[in-house]
């Protein structure tokens, strides 16, 4: 069959099962997911009272103070989060809606919340000294916008080192038709836990190297460094291994999964033990449906996956770092009628050591994009430094003292990027999305992208169309406390 035909005869059947079953608050706490947000669902109270519908207007409160949660059997974390809860309350809205979000902040110190992926304007972006003063300590602010377009983004503070201290949610804007069919959909959050307060990580590997990940196998970055703070463990929706989430499936069923990675400092390498994963969306937006074992996904990437339950039992979702340097994240896939309840002890989907990878050159927008004009700028980045220094800098300069990006509205700009150092660095872009991958052929839209180490390199080309004062940085919150970022200006 024609593949176009396909996907709209799918896209049919989405929006029947959607329509159907409507959720019905904007909030939801962090006991509604795994197990939800699957359509239909029961409400939550708390988040209800949270939460208002006025209109096409989607009212939320967002509290940023101290909680405590449980990540494992006994493990308490004392830490910072919102409406009492890591990770974040779900803010689920549907297409057309606006979001009005009014943040308290009940921390000992400033903060700001960032809409991360969504092009804002300029004022509402939540960048401390690029778009707003950070909200002091006992004082609101409120962030008002149309939360469009569709698809899955987090939302979190952007106020220092503040986004590894727990600081971090889901926002979803639901799509009236999405283009591939499923039946129940579940997010997943895939974090790294650091017990203390985080803390700048100092140069040639100090941190890590010592640091809590050290006792789990070699520090991140091997020999050259570590350069990762002391991480216990990984996470999936708040839990530790030893306390796995569990999402329920039947069998037949189709489960979109929207793996977000709001971490501090971890690219993983997700996989689902016994099946395979179709991409269906890159940072929100749809992609013609790819089929692959495992993908890589990087501070502040999302993927939505559409997972085929046709394999009953129960089954390892994980997720490791890319270094390999720690026991995976994990959650699992239960099937409703599976005798058993986990999988047998330390089974990993296989995805994690082989099988096809997703690269980002297979991913292509549902519509044929035209391969890209010339640009009317270009940008030749080098991202460098960290290792025996204390700074991590974008063409050698380190943010602040660092010239901004100036373009011009309407223009069409290219930004090429090399890395220079041994490690990754998710280059995200605030206030627009841009078009990366395989150019040639159209390539695929996003606002995250990651560059590879060792000299590896990265395009993306955006228009500019929203003026403003942006933020263009590594998502690696270190790093870019570390100066690796740089003002995007419209003159
Ligand atoms: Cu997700 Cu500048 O941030
Ligand atoms: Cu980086």
């Amino acid at each position: 069959m024609d593949r176009r035909l396909f996907i709209q005869q799918t896209t049919l059947a989405g929006a029947a099962v959607l329509a159907g079953c409507r959720p019905d608050s904007a909030v939801r706490t962090q006991g509604a997911y795994p197990a939800g947000p699957v359509p239909g669902a029961p409400t939550y109270t708390a988040a209800r009272e949270a939460s208002a519908s006025a209109g096409s207007v989607r009212q939320v409160r967002l509290v940023a103070a101290s909680v405590e949660v449980e990540v494992g059997p006994g493990e308490v974390w004392s830490t910072w989060g919102y409406n009492g809860s890591y990770p974040g309350p779900e803010i689920r809205l549907r297409e057309g809606e606006h979001l009005e979000a009014t943040v308290e902040n009940q921390l000992p110190e400033g903060t700001t919340v960032h809409w991360h992926g969504l092009p804002v304007p300029n004022p509402m972006d939540g960048v401390p000294g690029l778009t707003q003063d950070p909200i002091p300590p006992g004082g609101s602010f409120v962030y008002a916008f149309a939360a469009e377009p569709t698809g899955s983004y987090l939302y979190h503070s952007h106020v220092g080192l503040q986004l590894d201290r727990g600081l971090v949610g889901p926002l979803i804007v639901e799509e009236r038709e999405p283009h591939i069919a499923y039946d129940r959909e579940v997010t997943i959050l895939l974090d790294d836990y650091l017990p203390g307060a985080p803390e700048p990580l100092a140069a040639g590997g100090r941190g890590g190297m010592m640091g809590g990940r050290g006792r789990m196998g070699q520090g991140r970055g091997g020999m050259m460094g570590g350069q990762v703070p002391p991480y216990a463990g990984l996470l999936i929706n708040g839990k530790l291994p030893s306390d796995p989430v569990a999402v329920e499936v039947r069998r037949g069923e189709r489960l979109r999964m929207r793996v977000i990675n709001p971490s501090g400092a971890t690219t993983f390498r997700f996989a689902v033990g016994g099946h395979r994963l179709i991409v269906t969306h890159a940072d929100g937006y749809p992609v013609r449906p790819v089929t692959v074992d495992a993908l890589h996904i990087s501070m502040g990437e999302r993927y939505d996956i559409v997972l085929e339950a046709n394999n009953p039992g129960a089954w390892p979702i994980a997720a490791s770092t890319v270094e390999g340097d720690s026991a995976p994240a994990q959650a699992i896939l239960r099937y409703r009628d599976a005798a058993a309840t986990r999988p047998p002890d330390g089974a990993l989907p296989e995805g994690l050591g082989s099988g096809h990878l997703l690269q980002l050159g297979d991913l292509r927008g549902m519509e044929d994009a035209p391969p890209a004009a010339q640009p009317d700028r270009t940008f030749d980045l080098t991202l460098s430094g960290g290792m025996m220094s204390s700074v991590w800098t974008i063409d050698g300069q380190a943010y602040p003292d660092a010239a901004p990006l100036e373009v011009h509205e309407g223009e069409r700009i290219r930004v090429r990027m090399t890395n220079q150092s041994p490690m990754l660095h998710p280059m995200h872009l605030h206030g627009h999305f841009f078009r990366t991958g395989d150019l040639s052929v159209g390539g695929v839209r996003k606002d995250t992208v990651l560059v590879p180490a060792h000299m590896g390199r990265a395009t993306f080309e955006f228009v500019a169309d929203n003026p403003g004062r942006w933020f263009f940085h590594c998502h690696n919150v270190y790093h870019l406390e570390a100066g690796m970022a740089r003002e995007v200006r419209y003159v």
